[in-house]
């Protein structure tokens, strides 16, 4: 079996959330699954420079509408894992992110940069294509790769496609001349197709188009078939239910090990779980906290954006450290959040620390050295740092929405004497709900010993990607009906 995974950003290549971990550990887990799965992504900078072994394997020289493209096969930089690399400089050789320029405003051609991506995956998948390498299986991720499915059906078809929805937030949309700019057919310019609410939207042509669909938990695929979290495509989703099904991301383990992580100071483990406490005070020291034993240190990492949930925070931070708290924030996105962020931070020195931009050596530290996760997030359809903090004996405090609420289980009275728990989930997305639930949280973080079992609890817990990996590939087979 053979699957072409296309994806706008993949580890350790380039990174902007949880889609880059999905698509650098997804495809090599499949692969040990016996599943010849290879990446396709667009040539950024940093994908051509992080690479190896890249040569050519199909050159357009004027590819209508796109310009001049190459393609090129490569490994990934850690594992074996075939990559094709868009080698098309007029679109991905520029500064700043993958999709936005160094000021943080979307490249104007976005359209253009994700189409080729997306029709370059559709023409590797159809029966034109001219490779001798031809997939089974076309799997799309996110609205980048939206109109892949759609103009496979327009070339006349060849692999089966899956569509996963790793955040319906975000959509692709574009106004309708866009269409033609790409060269899409008009005739399928309609509710039935390509249109959304008269614009061009990637993400619905990819779920009116592919074959099946998948998104990133089971409750975020019951939730995204109706109102507020289905963001206009719940009727879409509701009505293609049957091909719709939910598979929980896993997290790389060995990245994320506690016990043998490059980026902090120390070791630790469920069954020697002490030296945590080296990496609190390491934490508490390098961020200029209060070296306090006893203070319990409440970390988050997030992109700053209304999802995740940081507005809660924010409006009860004031009382955590009141109750003898501490709190260690990192991330970057909202420039008011990020203010607000920082004002937060100088109004208690020793107390708060916020550090604003994007640093993974420090995203491991926070996770082994604070006492307790913060993820409020008003939706999530996966979410990986909940699993990171289980991993790391540092119990999540999360909203019952998504993601969060399929892997953390709530420390209830019932769930803690079983030795089930492994974090505190709050119902309602409000400051004052997150609240109830720290207050729990400081309550049990006083009892050593409960705390040590939820720790532990989490700890031993198995997130690893062969899971969710026999699960995609059970999906594959029941699409193309074969090994
Ligand atoms: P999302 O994809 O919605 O951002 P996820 O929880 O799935 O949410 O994934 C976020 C990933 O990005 C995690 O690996 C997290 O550690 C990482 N991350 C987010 N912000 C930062 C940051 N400022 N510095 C380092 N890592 C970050
Ligand atoms: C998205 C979601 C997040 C998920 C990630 C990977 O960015 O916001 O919840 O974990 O994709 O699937």
């Amino acid at each position: 079996m053979k699957v072409l995974f296309a994806t706008s950003e993949a580890r350790p290549l380039v990174k902007t959330g949880g889609l880059a971990d999905v698509s650098g550990a997804l495809p090599p887990a499949l692969r040990g699954d016996k599943i010849d799965c290879r990446l396709l992504l667009p040539g950024y900078p940093g994908v051509l420079h992080g690479v190896q072994g890249a040569r050519q394997c199909l050159v357009f020289e004027r590819l209508p509408i796109f310009g001049p493209t190459r393609l090129l096969l490569a490994k990934m930089p850690d594992s074996d894992t075939p990559v094709y690399v868009i080698d098309a400089p007029h679109y991905y050789g520029r500064e700043g992110g993958p999709y936005q320029d160094t000021d943080g405003r979307d490249h104007a051609d976005n359209a253009l940069r994700f189409g080729l991506l997306s029709w370059l995956a559709a023409y590797l998948a159809s029966g034109t294509s001219p490779l001798d390498w031809r997939p089974d299986v076309l799997h799309c991720n996110d609205w980048q790769t939206g109109l892949a499915p759609a103009w496979l059906r327009f070339m006349g078809g060849g692999a089966k496609s899956l569509m996963t929805i790793h955040n319906l937030a975000y959509q692709g949309i574009f106004p309708p001349e866009t269409v033609g700019q790409l060269g899409l057919p008009a005739e399928h310019f309609h509710i039935a197709g390509l249109e959304y609410y008269g614009n061009l939207s990637f993400l619905k042509a990819g779920l009116f188009y592919a074959d099946r669909l998948s998104t990133v938990s089971p409750s975020y695929a019951e939730e995204i078939q109706h109102e507020p979290l289905g963001m206009g495509l719940q009727g879409l989703l509701a009505g293609r239910r049957e091909v719709l099904s939910g598979i929980v991301n896993g997290i790389d383990t060995a990245f994320w090990n506690p016990a043998a992580d490059l980026h902090i100071g120390c070791s630790y483990s469920a069954r020697n779980p002490a030296a945590k406490k080296n990496c609190k005070q390491a934490l508490q020291e390098d961020l200029n906290l209060a070296v306090e034993a006893q203070a319990p240190v409440f970390g988050m990492i997030s992109r700053l954006t209304h999802q995740k949930g940081l507005d809660l925070v924010l409006e009860m931070a004031d009382w955590l450290v009141g109750q003898g708290g501490q709190m260690v924030f990192l991330g970057s996105g909202d420039a008011a959040l990020e203010a607000s962020l920082h004002e937060l931070a100088a109004r208690h020195p020793g107390r708060v620390a916020s550090v604003i931009g994007y640093d993974e050596g420090l995203a491991h530290r926070i996770e082994a050295g604070a006492d307790c996760f913060l993820m409020p997030s008003r939706f999530e359809p996966c979410g990986l740092n909940q699993m990171y903090s289980q991993r790391y004996g540092t119990p999540p405090i999360v909203h019952a929405t998504g993601g969060l609420r399929d892997t953390v289980v709530d420390a209830t009275p019932e769930a803690l004497a079983r030795g089930a728990a492994t974090g505190f989930v709050f119902a309602e997305a409000t400051a004052a709900a997150l609240q109830a639930a720290v207050a729990r949280a400081l309550a049990l973080y006083r009892d050593a010993a409960a705390w040590k079992r939820l720790q532990v609890a989490g700890m031993k817990r198995d997130f690893s990607w062969e899971k969710s990996a026999a699960e995609y590939a059970e999906l594959y087979r029941g699409m193309v009906g074969k090994d």
